[in-house]
């Protein structure tokens, strides 16, 4: 039987505690590498890209919400869908050699720290299936300060383990330090991104922004900004775990979400003047920028007017479209506005804009009354034969891409007797 002394016991416990802490130690070290691809690691000089911009499924563990979210969301697909890759292609193929990360800058924007990765982006993009996110998370919340001297305005990342975000006392966490930033309520932080098409070797300055006037649209000015409306508030777990709060949703409404049911309000009134109608259809755009925004070039809404006469049987058609029509070398139309050099036509409803449209159509005959049906849709997809083509060759799910379906905004049916 060994016996300890009482000074080899002190010193076996000693012993023991040292192990103890060397082991929480270690585990702790283990930890914070796991939870962020080695977080320690981010402030070093000329770190990884993967460790600078970890994945955004180094997130997902503790901001399910977050990600589920962000995973159904348009900025998930940022450098994914079938368009985007075959108009990458087509951009390159003209593209001066400096100005290749073109795309990159607002749908991978951690290209502009890694500019001499390029290439590997690009590559990756083409494999369609890449590694690294366009838009994920750390892309938006390692943002510390917009330059927006310079038009689009361009993000200055701080890549080190803080986070930033919009909330007041962030709860401490194992994975990284938090850190407010009033940026990240304002507009200016989604405008960087959503502003305009960079002034290139192709593609003169003197073309106009996307938003337009959206500084003095009644949201801006009444203190909403964007995030307002297209991240909208609710209460939920900001982390696993953590309280009750109020967060911010990410799966960023645009065109499939929500937020489309308060787009406009579309009125009309039909006139029956013997052989001839008229209807005046009353568009009041509620939406606080340009719509639709006219990037990428083929975006479009259409305005359908269609009268059903007798048996329901479609009489009438007609269609009309709110786009920027773009002009490209010797002036003809393109759709790629990479290689816009002025604008054709500008027909899209202006922030907050009001506006009319008159449709004059032959009265239905034999018919005891007419359906009038307005609808508005985003347009889909559009451009050269051969571009289409290779998109529905390319798209997992062919001509059923979501870039194809058209979607709708507003409805309207109203019924008008025809009968003196
Ligand atoms: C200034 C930032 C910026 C630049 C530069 C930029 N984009 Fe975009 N792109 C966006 C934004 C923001 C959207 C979403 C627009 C919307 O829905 O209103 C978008 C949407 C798209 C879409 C439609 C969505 C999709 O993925 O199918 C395509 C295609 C696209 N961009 C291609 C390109 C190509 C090609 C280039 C380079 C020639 C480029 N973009 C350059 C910001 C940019
Ligand atoms: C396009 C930029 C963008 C992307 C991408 C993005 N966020 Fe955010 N996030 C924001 C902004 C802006 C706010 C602040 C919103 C506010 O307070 O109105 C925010 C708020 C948050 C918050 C606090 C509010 C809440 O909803 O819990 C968390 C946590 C968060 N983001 C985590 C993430 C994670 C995790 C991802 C990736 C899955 C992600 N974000 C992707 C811009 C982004
Ligand atoms: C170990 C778990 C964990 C991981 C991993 C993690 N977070 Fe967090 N994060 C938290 C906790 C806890 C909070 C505090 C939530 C609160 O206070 O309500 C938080 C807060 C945030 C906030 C709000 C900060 C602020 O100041 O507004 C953002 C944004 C955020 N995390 C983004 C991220 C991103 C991006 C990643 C991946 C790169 C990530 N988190 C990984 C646990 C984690
Ligand atoms: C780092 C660049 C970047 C920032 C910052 C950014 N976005 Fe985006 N956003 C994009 C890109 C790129 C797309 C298009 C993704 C695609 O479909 O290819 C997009 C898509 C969207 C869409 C979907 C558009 C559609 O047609 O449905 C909405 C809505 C949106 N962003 C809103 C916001 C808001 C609000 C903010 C600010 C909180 C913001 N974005 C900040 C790059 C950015
Ligand atoms: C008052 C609410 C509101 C505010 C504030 C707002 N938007 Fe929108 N936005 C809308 C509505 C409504 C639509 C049209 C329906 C849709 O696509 O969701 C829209 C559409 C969009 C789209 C996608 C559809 C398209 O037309 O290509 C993007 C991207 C977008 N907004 C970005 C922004 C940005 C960036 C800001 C801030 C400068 C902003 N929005 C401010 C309401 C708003």
């Amino acid at each position: 039987m060994v016996v300890m002394k009482r000074k080899e016991r002190a010193s076996a416990l000693k012993w023991f505690i040292s192990l103890g802490l060397v082991v929480g130690f270690v585990g702790f070290l283990t930890f914070h590498g796991l939870e962020l691809g080695e977080a320690a690691d981010l402030s070093v000089p000329g770190k990884p890209l993967e460790k600078a911009f970890p994945n955004s499924e180094k997130c997902k563990r503790c901001h399910l919400r977050v990600f589920e979210e962000w995973e159904a969301s348009a900025q998930s697909r940022a450098i994914v869908t079938t368009p985007f890759r075959v108009s990458l292609d087509r951009y390159l193929a003209s593209a001066d050699t400096k100005e290749r990360g073109l795309c990159f800058r607002c749908h991978a924007p951690h290209s502009l720290d890694y500019q001499h990765e390029l290439p590997r982006f690009i590559k990756e993009v083409q494999s369609k299936d890449p590694q690294i996110d366009g838009v994920g998370c750390p892309q938006c919340h390692l943002i510390k300060s917009v330059d927006d001297g310079s038009h689009p305005p361009v993000p200055q990342f701080q890549l080190g383990t803080t986070i930033f975000g919009g909330y007041e006392k962030a709860a401490q966490n194992l994975a990284h330090q938090s850190e407010k930033l009033p940026l990240f309520r304002q507009s200016q932080f989604c405008v960087t991104c959503h502003e305009r098409m960079p002034e290139s070797s192709n593609t003169p300055k003197s073309l106009p922004d996307w938003l337009g006037d959206w500084k003095q649209s009644k949201a801006e000015t009444s203190g909403k900004p964007c995030q307002s409306c297209h991240m909208p508030e609710a209460l939920d777990e900001s982390a696993n775990g953590e309280k009750i709060r109020k967060v911010a949703n990410h799966s960023f409404p645009g065109r499939f979400g929500k937020v489309r049911a308060e787009a406009v309000q579309l009125d009309f009134t039909t006139t029956v003047k013997g052989d001839i109608s008229e209807v005046s259809v009353k568009i009041d755009s509620l939406v606080p920028h340009n719509f639709p925004l006219p990037h990428p070039g083929w975006s479009r809404l259409v305005v359908d007017l269609s009268i059903l006469g007798k048996n329901l049987k479609r009489v009438y058609n007609e269609q009309r479209f709110y786009e920027r029509v773009l002009g490209g070398v010797d002036g003809k139309e393109t759709v790629f506005d990479f290689e816009a050099k002025k604008v054709l036509k500008d027909t899209l409803l202006k922030p907050d804009e009001s506006r009319t449209e008159i449709f004059t159509f032959p009265t239905p005959k034999d018919a005891p009354s007419m359906d009038v049906i307005v609808t508005m849709t985003y347009a889909p997809l559009h451009g050269p034969r051969d571009f289409l083509t290779q998109i529905e060759q390319e798209a997992p799910l062919g001509s059923k891409d979501r870039a194809f379906q058209t979607v709708q905004i507003a409805h309207k049916k109203v019924n008008v007797s025809l009968s003196k």
